[in-house]
């Protein structure tokens, strides 16, 4: 029987969601709790490959082997280290999770969002997030974040991440008992305390 928290962190690159994640991380520890930092793809040792093939390669996959791969990826993640420390009482802090999936291959690439859906609920063994946290901002000021070399998402032109915006949002107004909107646009110390504020009501500190 897992005794742990599934804590995501959402948003389109340049939202902040890693900063974010790592103050929650922080937090959380000095509250006592053992506490699991993860991402996808790529968060277990085997999808550092796989991270390298999606994101770093210089071969542009099929939408479909694209989405197929993020979803081998993340039941490799779930099976290696995120069911472990759930089942261990650790909180799993993970960048990124099945809501990406509908984001980018969804509203990014035009795949049929329940496809993907049924996919990544098959590959995360029909486990989501117990709370998800979705930094919004508008894509131009994401864009204006971005740092370093860009990765082959990033690449990708403003329309495209228009569209993940957009689908992020929706997703947001779909599932408001799991998708906590924080407003990214604010600098780094106010987002987090957005997020502090939920999770103390949400853990009753
Ligand atoms: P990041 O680790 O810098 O956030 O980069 C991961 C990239 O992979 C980001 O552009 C979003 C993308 N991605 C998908 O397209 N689908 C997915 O299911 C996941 C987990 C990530």
């Amino acid at each position: 029987m897992e005794k742990g928290l599934f804590i995501s962190f959402e948003g389109i690159d340049g939202s902040g969601k890693s900063t974010a994640a790592e103050k929650l991380c922080a937090y959380l520890r000095e509250k006592g709790r053992e506490v699991v930092f993860t991402f996808e793809p790529g968060g277990c040792e085997w999808g550092k490959t796989m991270r390298d093939i999606l994101l770093h390669g210089s071969y542009a996959p099929a939408p479909r082997t694209e989405a197929l791969l993020f979803a081998a990826d993340r039941a490799e993640h779930m099976a290696a280290c995120v069911f472990p420390a759930l089942e261990r009482g650790a909180v799993v802090v993970c960048d990124r999770f099945a809501d990406s999936t509908i984001a980018y291959q969804g509203g990014g690439r035009g795949m049929d969002m329940e496809s993907l859906a049924m996919l990544s609920d098959f590959a995360a063994a029909g486990r989501m997030p117990d709370i998800t946290f979705y930094l919004s901002l508008p894509v131009d000021m994401a864009a204006a974040r971005r740092q370093g070399q860009e990765d082959r998402m990033e690449q990708e032109k403003k329309d495209f991440f228009q569209r993940v915006a957009d689908s992020y949002e929706h997703l947001a107004q779909q599932n408001p008992e799991r998708i906590v909107k924080i407003d990214a646009t604010c600098d780094a110390d106010a987002v987090w305390q957005q997020i502090k504020d939920k999770i103390d009501a949400f853990l009753q500190y």
